[in-house]
C-alpha cells in the first residue's frame, strides 16, 4: 500500500456507512445550520442550539458528525463553515443545494428497495415509498404537489448546469420550430429561445407540468414564441409542423423498446432533413462509467420508471439508424452529459 492509498477497510466503510454521511449533510442543511454558521461564524454549541431551536444534546450530535465529515470546522468552542458546506449556505434553488431536499424526500427511502427492484425487475422503490397509484414517478409527482415542486427545482438546476454549454454548442440555425418532448418547466426552452431569437418552441409534457411551464413562459415574456402543450409521449402522436425534436433528460428514463418507439414517433413527425437532438447523461461505450451513469441508472430502475438506464452513445446511434435518422454528431456537455444529434434521411 502506498501512502496515498486508502486502506480497504476504510474505503469499504465509506460505502456501507454512506447513509450516515448523507443524514448529517441533510439534517445540517434542512435545519439551516450551514447558513447560520456562515452568517455568524464562531457560534458555540449552546448558541447554535438556541438559534436552531434544538436541545443541546441533539445539537452536539449534529455538530460532531458535521465536523467529522468536513462540513464544519471547530476552532476552540466555535464552529465555522468549510469549503464543503459553503455552497450550501445560499442559492437554495441552485445545484448543489437543490439536490439535497430531492435526495432526502424523493430518493432516500425509496432507494432502499434497489436490490428487490433488481430482482423483481420493476420500480418497487416508487411503489413502496412514494404515495399514489401512478406507475411512474412523473405521474406520482402530480399526486404529490410539494414533491413535484422539489423535483422540478432540482431538475431545472441540473439542466442549468449544462445550459450555458448547450446554448453555445447546439447549432439550431437551421431549425425554425423545435418540439421539446418532456420539456419540464421550460428550462431548456427558455435558454434556447433566448439564444435563437427566431426559434419557436413547443414543449410537450404531462398536464400539471405543461401548466407550470406556461406560467413560467408567461412570466419570462416568451409566450409569443414558446408554449407548452399537454401530451403523453406514449399515448399521443407528436404534433407535426416542427423541423426539430429535442429529447432532453428524457429518453434514458425508458426501456430500449420504448425509446425506439419514441424515436420512431419523432421521425414520423419530422419532414425529411428534420433534426433530432438527444441530451442525455453519458455512459461510456465500454460500460465502465462514469459514476453518475451508475447512480442515475439505479434511480431510473428503482424509482422513476422501473425500466430505464443511462445508455451508451453507440446504442442511441444504432436506434437512430433503425428508425431512419442518420447520426450527425456527439457533443460532450460538462463532465458526463452528451448531446447526440441526427437528421431524418
Ligand atoms: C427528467 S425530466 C426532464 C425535464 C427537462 N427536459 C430537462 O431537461 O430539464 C423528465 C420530464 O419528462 C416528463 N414526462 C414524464 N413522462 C412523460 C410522458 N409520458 N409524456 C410526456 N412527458 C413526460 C416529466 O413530467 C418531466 O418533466
Amino acid at each position: 500500500m502506498t501512502q496515498t492509498e486508502v486502506p480497504i477497510d476504510v474505503e469499504l466503510r465509506g460505502l456501507y456507512k454512506a447513509h450516515y454521511r448523507f443524514q448529517f449533510l441533510s439534517a445540517g442543511f434542512q435545519l439551516g445550520l450551514f447558513a447560520l454558521v456562515e452568517k455568524e461564524p464562531g457560534l458555540a454549541v449552546r448558541e447554535i442550539a438556541a438559534r436552531l431551536d434544538l436541545k443541546e444534546q441533539p445539537t452536539r450530535i449534529l455538530l460532531l458528525g458535521c465536523t467529522v465529515f468536513g462540513l464544519l470546522r471547530k476552532d476552540g468552542e466555535g464552529y465555522h463553515t468549510t469549503p464543503l458546506s459553503k455552497p450550501l449556505t445560499a442559492n437554495f434553488d441552485e445545484a448543489p443545494a437543490s439536490n439535497i431536499p430531492w435526495e432526502q424526500h424523493g430518493i432516500y427511502r425509496a432507494m432502499a428497495w434497489f436490490c428487490e427492484s433488481l430482482k423483481e425487475d420493476t420500480n418497487l422503490g416508487l411503489r413502496r415509498e412514494i404515495p399514489g397509484t401512478a406507475p411512474t414517478l412523473y405521474g406520482r409527482l402530480a399526486e404529490n404537489p410539494e414533491l413535484e415542486t422539489t423535483f422540478h427545482t432540482m431538475m431545472s438546476s441540473v439542466s442549468r448546469l449544462v445550459g450555458a454549454e448547450l446554448r453555445e454548442k447546439l447549432d439550431l440555425s437551421g431549425c425554425g420550430h423545435l418540439l421539446d418532448i418532456g420539456g419540464g418547466t421550460a428550462i431548456n426552452a427558455a435558454n434556447l429561445a433566448d439564444r435563437w431569437p427566431d426559434l419557436r418552441i413547443t414543449i410537450a409534457d404531462l398536464p400539471s407540468v405543461a401548466t407550470a411551464a406556461n406560467e413560467k413562459i408567461g412570466k419570462l415574456g416568451l409566450a409569443d414564441r414558446v408554449r407548452a402543450v399537454s401530451l403523453d409521449a406514449f399515448h399521443d402522436e407528436f404534433p407535426t409542423g416542427c423541423d426539430g425534436v429535442l429529447f432532453a433528460h428524457f429518453l434514458e428514463i425508458w426501456s430500449s423498446e420504448r425509446i425506439r418507439e419514441l424515436l420512431a414517433k419523432a421521425a414520423r413527425a419530422l419532414p425529411p432533413g428534420g433534426r433530432i437532438y438527444v441530451v442525455t447523461p453519458r455512459q461510456d461505450d465500454d460500460g465502465t462509467g462514469p459514476e453518475r451513469a451508475a447512480m442515475l441508472s439505479a434511480y431510473f430502475h428503482t424509482i422513476a420508471s422501473g425500466e430505464g438506464m443511462v445508455y451508451t452513445g453507440a446504442e442511441y446511434e444504432q436506434w437512430f439508424r433503425a428508425v431512419g435518422f442518420e447520426h450527425t454528431g456527439r457533443l460532450p456537455l460538462g463532465a458526463d452529459t452528451v448531446v447526440i444529434t441526427g437528421r431524418k434521411a
